[in-house]
């Protein structure tokens, strides 16, 4: 049976990829953060090794910024896999908390490249990098398109790719990039501008608000489906030897568009309920991402399924059943 070491569990991404693995025989490991409230509704639904002896779940107390539980998880665990998914993810929060989203994203991957290292195990070891790192470069982006990164994530985000790259070209570890554009689903944390349209327009919907605050609406985002993406993220740790990959659909939109695509499938005026608070603008924004799939549609042989408006639909549909409403 392979072992398989997430962190970011309790993230979306995280969530989905546990089902994944789960399903495919493996044994599943997770960090989780110490928190004053659970932090594990994405996860909830999955029984712990703890309580289910069948049950091949196991999540351990463990942060990104402490090497030496890194260290120890991993000598204990021994995983076939590491999957890198641990994140201060918010882009305009990371221009308020500089530096503490440069310790985790961007040290974060090193502690866990150098806990690997120092252990000796042998394990293949996924980055989650990010479209955001092309920030902006002229789309369409692919892997060969140079970095031109925008925020304080960013950034970091590009030292977690090149230190990966490192790794592998310094120790001949199985190191590999997933360069991912921007992917959504109904476990997508609510301040990202997808969950916060399509939840707000349910809660509008269903009365309990009058108003959907936005900032830019003429960013342009390739948006896909997040289960699909961790897919991916299996594949490139499936190859024979170590590469980066971009994931994405190749399809792009406005934040506009989304807005008027969620409101009108509730039939509602979009231009009635949304207002501009400058306070969700960027200091410097990323304008434009588009990405070319090419080399992982040739190699790992996937593409996307879930196109825009399907993604908006089960979204907004997912978020109105909360209220107990239906399209
Ligand atoms: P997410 O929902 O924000 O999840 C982030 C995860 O990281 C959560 O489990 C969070 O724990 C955990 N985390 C935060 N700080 C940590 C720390 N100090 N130590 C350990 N874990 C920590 O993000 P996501 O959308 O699933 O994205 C997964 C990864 O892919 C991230 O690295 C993100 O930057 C990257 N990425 C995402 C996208 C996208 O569109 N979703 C695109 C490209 C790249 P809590 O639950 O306790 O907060
Ligand atoms: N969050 C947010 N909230 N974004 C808004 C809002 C708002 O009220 N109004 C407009 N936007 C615009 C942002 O300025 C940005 O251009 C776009 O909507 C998308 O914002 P987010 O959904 O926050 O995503 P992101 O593109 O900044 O970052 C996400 O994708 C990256 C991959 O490209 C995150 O998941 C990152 O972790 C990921 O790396």
């Amino acid at each position: 049976m392979k072992k398989a070491f997430i962190t970011g569990i309790t993230g979306q991404d995280g969530s989905y990829l546990a089902d994944l693995l789960l399903a495919k025989g493996y044994e599943v490991h997770g960090i989780m953060r110490r928190s004053s409230s659970f932090n594990t509704d994405r996860i909830a639904h999955i029984p712990l090794n703890l309580h289910d002896p069948k049950s091949r779940f196991c999540l351990h107390y463990g942060d990104l910024t402490d090497s030496s539980a890194l260290n120890r998880l991993l000598k204990t665990i021994r995983p076939d896999e590491v999957y890198n998914l641990g994140a201060q993810s918010h882009v305009r929060v990371s221009f308020d908390i500089p530096e503490y989203t440069a310790d985790v994203v961007g040290l974060g991957s090193l502690r866990i490249l150098d806990a690997i290292r120092e252990t000796g195990i042998k394990t293949k070891f996924y980055q989650a990098s990010s479209s955001e790192m092309f920030g902006l470069a002229k789309p369409p982006q692919s892997e060969v398109t140079l970095f031109h990164p925008r925020s304080p994530y960013a950034c970091a985000k590009v030292f977690a790719y090149w230190i990966t790259k490192n790794y592998r070209e310094a120790y001949g570890m199985f190191a590999a990039n997933g360069i991912l554009f921007n992917h959504e689903s109904p476990r997508r944390g609510e301040n990202f501008v997808t969950k916060k349209i399509t939840h707000t327009v349910a809660r509008i919907k269903a009365g309990l608000e009058k108003k959907l605050y936005l900032g830019n609406l003429g960013a342009v985002r390739d948006w896909g489906y997040a289960p699909e993406y961790v897919e991916a993220m299996w594949l490139i740790l499936q190859q024979n030897k170590p590469d980066d990959f971009v994931i994405a659909t190749g399809e792009a939109h406005t934040v506009k568009e989304f807005v008027e695509a969620a409101f009108g499938i509730v039939g509602l005026d979009w231009k009635k309920y949304v207002e501009i608070d400058p306070r969700y603008y960027r200091p410097s924004e990323t304008p434009v991402l588009i990405g070319d799939y090419k080399k992982a549609k040739r190699i790992l042989k996937w593409k996307p399924k879930v196109r825009f408006k399907k993604l908006v639909r089960l979204m907004l549909e997912y978020d109105l059943s909360e209220y107990n409403l239906k399209i």
